[in-house]
């Protein structure tokens, strides 16, 4: 295991050789600046940001209630598969609830953590950096008070257990906080979620995200944790929503009078991706934190031509603002990967990453 068997001291180094340049420019950057100016962005988490730079989403995989039970079951070759194509990191979608004890001490269970590890291993031997994340918490944007604490469990246990996992290994706090998880409540817990972390990963890179599932319009609302600019931020990206989920079962049945929607690439349809992004870059500059695009895709009940365009709008304007992006997903109803064949849809992938 990569990064298990690691000695501290080549971790150490290894921090060190990512902030070099960077901190240096940084330093002097902001040894020259205006009390005006907007934060230097921390030059290890730029670092990663580029290092995780284009990825792909390992959906329906450990985020369904387990794996498998949602069609898709990871295999050691997708990796090479994945590394092969281009891609150069992966986010790893995880209900961490389903494995965790209902009571304190809210124990995770050793077969998770297993898992975790061996994707990890899998992801870091083929090349891939990887994005842990703790998804699908369902019970928690329905009531958060009775939630929080075992989240804050949960982050201890699974930071803790993942310590001596090299640098390009991030965590993201939850996925799409939303419902009763609202602004004021998901601001007032990340930094709790955060802490739990840095107890044992001091150095990390940890990723979060604004409420109502990642939306741009939400940055506003993101108060980030006091004192700590080792983070990026993550939004989504689904517009127009009628497109990208028609036909989409668990949006409910008006997604079925949506079927039929196409995309075409126009310039006025191009602008409003561009004014989203633009405001998210701009947001990301003021706070002085780098951008990822942790999840964007159409549906594969839309026409693959309309899919194809709007895929490679989408990831030509977050490449022009410099974000690191994930494809939603790989394997599964967005995928860009037909488990069938074994093989790439080959017009998806060229939209996400070139022929
Ligand atoms: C959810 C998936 C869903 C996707 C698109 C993700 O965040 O976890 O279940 O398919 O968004 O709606």
């Amino acid at each position: 295991m990569i990064g298990r068997t690691m000695n501290p001291r080549s971790r150490i180094l290894r921090w060190l050789a990512l902030c070099g340049g960077l901190a240096c420019a940084a330093a002097l950057a902001s040894a020259a600046g205006t009390p005006e100016a907007a934060p230097e962005p921390d030059p290890v988490a730029a670092a990663i940001n580029e290092r995780l730079g284009r990825g792909i989403n390992l959906g329906n995989t450990l985020e369904a209630p387990h794996e498998g039970l949602w069609g898709v079951t990871l295999h050691e070759d997708d990796f090479a598969a994945i590394a092969q194509a281009g891609f150069r990191s992966v986010r790893v979608p995880i209900r961490w609830s389903a494995h965790t004890a209902t009571r304190p001490p809210y124990e995770v269970s050793e077969a998770i953590f297993r898992r975790v590890e061996w994707v990890l291993e899998q992801a870091l031997e083929a090349g891939l950096a990887a994005m842990v994340n703790v998804h699908h918490y369902d019970e928690i944007f329905r009531d958060p008070a009775g939630h929080e604490e075992r989240l804050v469990a949960i982050w201890e246990q699974v930071a803790s257990r993942l310590r001596d996992q090299p640098p390009e290994v991030v965590f993201e706090l939850l996925n799409e906080p939303h419902d009763a998880l609202d602004a004021e409540r998901w601001n007032a817990l990340h930094p709790r979620l955060l802490a739990a972390v840095r107890a044992s990963n001091p150095e990390r890179v940890v990723v979060l995200g604004p409420d109502r599932w990642n939306a741009i319009g939400q940055l506003r609302h993101l108060q980030l944790p006091a004192g700590d600019r080792r983070l990026i931020v993550s939004v989504h990206y689904y517009e127009p929503f009628r497109f990208t989920h028609q036909g989409a079962s668990w949006v409910g049945p008006r997604s079925q009078e949506w079927l039929g929607t196409e995309w075409h690439d126009t310039p006025e349809a191009r602008r409003e991706i561009e004014r989203a992004f633009a405001a998210a870059a701009e947001w990301g500059r003021r706070h002085g934190v780098p951008i990822n695009l942790g999840e964007f895709g159409a549906y594969s009940r839309a026409d693959l031509a309309s899919r194809v365009r709007w895929t490679r709008a989408v990831r030509d304007a977050a490449e022009a603002h410099g974000f690191s992006w994930h494809y939603w997903e790989f394997a599964s109803g967005f995928g860009a990967w037909d488990p069938r064949t074994r093989m790439w849809r080959p017009e998806l992938r060229a939209a996400l990453v070139g022929e």
